[in-house]
């Protein structure tokens, strides 16, 4: 069915942040004492083993940790795992290896350990600059402790950077939401993911929501949002993805492209294709249980085989997200269907204005960008 396996990424997460942010519906909880760093890089170590049998013979092309607040680890911890994870599956020479940190997590040095450790792209979570919305987002840092952490992950020797800023926050003005991206960009960091604030449920916010600025005026923000960055040579490739000089992450493109990934760590997601089926797979979701069965069948909590009705959702659900789109070929490359399966659904998608294709490409138009959730409702198999 595949002629050739799809690419393949690591995704490894590190559950605990020092406090729960009331927006945040990740799997992430507020670490009481210390983190239990050996026990958890043993499980993780555990749990890729268990998985390695349905990868025997492939490399990483790129490695995340995420979380939760992986710069909560020491170096040493990090340098560990990701030696171990080189003991037993081959990473790619020059492959992307992102960490995401938080301000106000980092004593000075820890970045460059991180560097050391093979770590070489921070994606740094600055969320505003703005003292107040960071207060109401309830971050543990301010603004100052946000720009010394860029600038100790540049003086760490780190030349790959993502920030990560929201909009349309609880009493946000457009100028304010501008003064956020400007000052961003005077870091010329590589990359800038850009979200707008969603609210919920199971979160605080869920629980009591802000008041969040109307529809139009957030629609206001991300238009002169976009334009901004534009103008600052920041290349918009995907719905919160911005980047300059080409320095898109890789990581998150084969995401987007229904590239293959293992998935490691409390609550993980896994996806991968064998010759004749794509599977998804994730790990127990609570640290405390994870810790205790990584490793063990009960350290997976479900697993789901897409059938031939899924995939061309669940492809759509990523590739449309693409300001580009994706070649006609890598449909059939990813899903092992072939394109005729979706003739219906693009010559509707057409007619609505949402795609537009030719032999070799399909891209979701301006229209079909701000739609997407309608563009990908066509995709449903009902
Ligand atoms: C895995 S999360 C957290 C990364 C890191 N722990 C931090 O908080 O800085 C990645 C990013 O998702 C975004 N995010 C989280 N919750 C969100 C929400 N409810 N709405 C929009 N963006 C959100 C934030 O920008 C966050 O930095
Ligand atoms: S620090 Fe990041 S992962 Fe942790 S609760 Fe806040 S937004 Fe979520």
């Amino acid at each position: 069915m595949f002629k050739t396996p799809p690419p393949l990424s690591l995704y490894v997460h590190l559950p605990w942040c020092v406090q729960k942010c009331p927006y945040c519906d990740f799997n992430s909880h507020p670490k009481r004492g210390d983190i239990p760093e050996q026990e958890y890089a043993d499980a993780l170590i555990r749990d890729l083993e268990q998985d390695l049998p349905r990868v025997w013979g492939r490399q990483l092309e790129s490695v995340f940790l995420g979380g939760g607040t992986p710069s909560l680890f020491s170096a040493e911890t990090i340098a560990r795992l990701l030696s171990e994870i080189r003991a037993r599956i081959p990473i790619k020479p020059g492959a992307e290896i992102t960490l995401e940190a938080n301000p106000g997590t980092v004593e000075a040095g820890r970045f460059a350990g991180f560097r050391r450790a093979g770590v070489n792209r921070l994606s740094i979570g600055i969320q505003s600059f703005n003292d107040e919305h960071l207060k109401t987002l309830g971050r543990i840092h301010d603004s100052e402790a946000a720009a010394k952490a860029i600038e100790e992950a540049r003086n760490a020797g780190f030349d790959n950077l993502n920030i990560d800023l929201m909009f349309g926050l609880p009493g946000q003005a457009l100028e304010q939401a501008l003064a956020d991206i400007d000052r961003a960009i005077t870091f010329e960091p590589e990359h800038i993911s850009l979200y707008q604030l969603t609210i919920e449920p199971n979160t605080a916010f869920g629980a009591t929501p802000p008041t969040l600025p109307g529809e139009d005026a957030i629609w206001d923000m991300q238009k002169a949002l976009q334009k901004r960055l534009a103008s600052a040579g920041y290349e918009q490739y995907e719905v919160s993805a911005y980047a300059r000089n080409g320095r898109r992450s890789r990581h998150n493109l084969n995401y987007w492209t229904f590239g293959d990934y293992l998935g490691i760590g409390a609550g993980a997601h896994g996806k991968l294709s064998d010759h004749e089926n794509v599977t998804r797979l994730w790990k127990t979701k609570h640290p405390k249980d994870y810790l205790q069965h990584a490793g063990t069948s009960q350290g997976i909590s479900g697993n789901q085989q897409l059938t031939h009705d899924d995939l061309p959702l669940e492809f759509m659900m990523n590739a449309l997200r693409l300001v580009e789109g994706f070649p006609t070929m890598l449909f059939d490359e990813r899903t092992g269907l072939t394109l005729t399966k979706l003739i219906e659904p693009l010559e509707r998608a057409e007619e609505l204005g949402l795609v537009e294709r030719d032999a070799i490409q399909v891209r979701p138009t301006a229209r079909g960008q701000q739609y997407l959730n309608d563009l990908l409702a066509l995709f449903i198999k009902d």
